[in-house]
């Protein structure tokens, strides 16, 4: 059955010295408890490796919050996927809101994404929902589904069933405003029948189907207690060890 995954995206936020102390805060939290999830944080690139050294990787995972389309090569300023790998680091968010709306990823540059993620045993945190137009205007489900359909439907059953879904409706992002727990498993519910649709009814029930957008400790749990919410990928709540716990402790 599919797991529950809480994973931080502290997004560009903290300094290398601020980031690793952040880390071993919600180590040392998490050794007092059996969380009934996985634990991930996702750091910026600059702190990978140097959080990895002060963590127990068997309690916190540790991803990237994005990696380059290519492999290697003349691409300045870029991240491979085999150099997040090289840091210990297991997990790669991609396709968040903010990476399709200010870098331009479309659904081709992420199926190059999650391909070399895959190849380098990364597991992909593939983010996908709608902004507030489009929700307004009822065409999410729809926008959701193309999502989904153009970056990750040409995967094998077995690739796809290494891969982790965010959705983040884009209004719910740092706005404070949560989608309601109605509306989100009602989304869930809608991504994961495309999903049997596509994979089968098994591989629907195997994908762990993360919400994404001002989750907080006070709203978690409501969100978790719903039958396709499996998580939570949490932006400015994971900025702070204690805040970030009482995530992983609601459920
Ligand atoms: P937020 O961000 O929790 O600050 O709304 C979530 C995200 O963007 O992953």
């Amino acid at each position: 059955m599919r797991k529950n995954v809480v994973a931080g995206n502290w997004k560009m936020n903290t300094t290398l010295q601020e980031g690793v102390a952040l880390a071993k805060d919600v180590n040392e939290a998490l050794k007092g408890v059996t969380p009934k999830c996985d634990v991930v944080i996702c750091t910026p690139f600059t702190h990978l490796a140097s959080v990895n050294a002060v963590i127990d990787t068997d309690k916190l995972g540790l991803g990237a919050e994005n990696c380059a389309d290519h492999k290697s090569g003349a691409y300045t300023g870029e991240v491979s996927a085999p150099m997040v790998a090289s840091t210990g680091a297991t997990y790669v968010i991609l396709g968040h809101s903010e990476r399709r709306q200010y870098y331009g990823e479309t659904s081709e540059i992420l199926k190059e994404k999650v391909a070399l993620a895959l190849e380098n045993n990364l597991t992909p945190i593939f983010c996908i929902g709608e902004v507030l137009a489009e929700r307004e205007n009822g065409i999410y489900n729809e926008v959701v589904k193309k999502q989904i359909e153009d970056a990750l439907f040409h995967l094998s059953a077995e690739d796809f069933g290494k891969i982790i879904l965010a959705y983040e409706p884009v209004w719910a992002i740092g706005t404070g405003k949560t989608a309601t727990p109605e509306q989100a498993e009602d989304m869930h519910a809608h991504i994961r029948s495309l999903i049997a649709g596509r994979y089968g009814k098994e591989v629907a029930d195997n994908t762990s189907i993360l919400y994404g957008g001002s989750c907080k400790p006070s709203n978690a749990k409501e969100l978790f207690a719903k039958p396709d919410i499996d998580g939570g990928l949490i932006g400015g709540a994971a900025l702070d060890a204690a805040s970030f716990m009482g995530i992983v402790t609601a459920f």
